[in-house]
């Protein structure tokens, strides 16, 4: 997802959505067609080997250890980002207590009647609120999942009729939780700068007062988790994204390697992944790593995601330092909110949201 919460929804023909809590709840074992995926598209569920695991980055090493620590660390980081694109995060710096906050508002939130969540309702082609986004098809698959989508900073993108309410903490736990998750998005973006041997404030000064988002996704149990997606295939239009997710229930997984690999949750770690724009400005050195979630039979999953990214009004290109003649440029430079706003008026279909701006190159014969 990329937060372009000013994007106008178009006038759409989506069909009639139904709330798939509210049909788990009457009707268990009932899967509609509009959920079950094609025979292509249908998830792996056999268990993968744990060998194949997403790293692990100590960041009160990077800060607080030793010269030796902090380096060995900054190399650690290095490496996940050129060969994962995906880690998670641990000794982040933020409280146990406040993840637990976020995590008990938002449930308390997907666990109100119906009529109370739809007082915030997303509308077709919109991207805050309460529903489904990414929906623009009437014949379009759904997926398996409820959202609760909010843009939080700049103040202009915030649609304060959107903000729940009920519970009554849930925006002073929202903006405490979002100020905690934008620092470290800051440290994680300088040692990330640092690593690509640029100055480690640079992308702080680029990317401006930074756009923030915030997506809720609850994916309730599914009769026949083998044939629906929790969420479809997709890289993210962030620069990085924060993902908080149940400890649990398993259902994230990243392609890797032609293979979907689950993310296996860590308590009070913080899963990090980098963003479109991050494979543009590195010139594909880091690439934003395909993902999706997959449904469990018996237990529902929450997963609390903030996404990350430049002003709308930066002209973002491959970063100068990064090209040369043996990584001649593989994006087009193009205006960030534009951007921003082709991704979220398309559905999620892999990494598709990169060919906006990807160089082709034709191969003469
Ligand atoms: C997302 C995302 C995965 C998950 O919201 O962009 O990739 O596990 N979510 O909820
Ligand atoms: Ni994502």
């Amino acid at each position: 997802m990329a937060p372009a919460a000013t994007a106008t929804p178009p006038a759409l023909n989506i069909g009639q959505i139904d709330d798939i809590q509210e049909l788990r709840k009457a009707k268990p074992m009932i899967v509609p067609d509009r959920y079950v995926r094609g025979m292509d598209e249908r998830p792996t569920l056999a268990p993968i080997s744990s060998s194949m695991n997403v790293p692990i980055i100590d960041v009160s090493k990077l800060v607080h250890g030793t010269q030796e620590q902090s380096q060995q660390e900054l190399e650690n980081l290095e490496a996940a980002c050129a060969n994962w694109g995906f880690f998670q995060v641990v000794n982040h710096g933020i409280d146990a207590a406040l993840l637990e906050s976020i995590q008990k508002v938002a449930m308390e939130f997907f666990n109100l009647p119906l009529e109370e969540k739809e007082k915030y309702p997303m509308p077709p082609g919109g991207i805050q609120g309460y529903g489904h986004a990414f929906v623009f098809e009437e014949e379009q698959k759904l997926d398996w999942c409820n959202m609760l989508a909010l843009g939080v900073e700049p103040p202009f993108i915030r649609m304060p009729k959107l903000w729940p309410t009920n519970p009554a903490n849930f925006t002073e736990t929202l903006d405490l939780y979002s100020k905690h998750i934008r620092v470290l998005c800051q440290t994680l973006l300088s040692f990330i700068s640092k690593g690509l041997g640029l100055k480690p404030d640079m992308f702080h000064e680029m990317f401006g007062t930074c756009v923030q988002a915030v997506r809720m996704n609850y994916y309730p149990p599914c009769a026949r988790p083998d044939l629906v997606l929790g969420l479809s295939p997709h890289s993210d239009g962030s620069s990085l994204t924060v993902l908080q997710q149940d400890t649990n229930s398993v259902g994230l997984q990243i392609f890797k390697d032609n293979t979907w690999v689950p993310v296996q949750p860590i308590p009070n770690a913080l899963v990090i992944n980098l963003g479109d724009t991050m494979e543009v400005l590195t010139n594909g050195k880091y690439k934003s790593i395909e993902h999706r979630a997959v449904t469990n039979k018996d237990v529902d999953r929450l997963s609390i995601v903030t996404f990350y990214a430049p002003r709308y009004d930066l002209e973002l290109g491959p970063l100068p330092e990064l090209v040369d003649e043996t990584h001649p440029p593989m994006y087009r430079r193009y205006n960030h909110g534009e951007y921003s706003r082709h991704y979220v008026t398309n559905k999620l279909k892999g990494k598709k949201s990169l060919d906006y701006c990807k160089i082709q190159t034709v191969v003469s014969s």
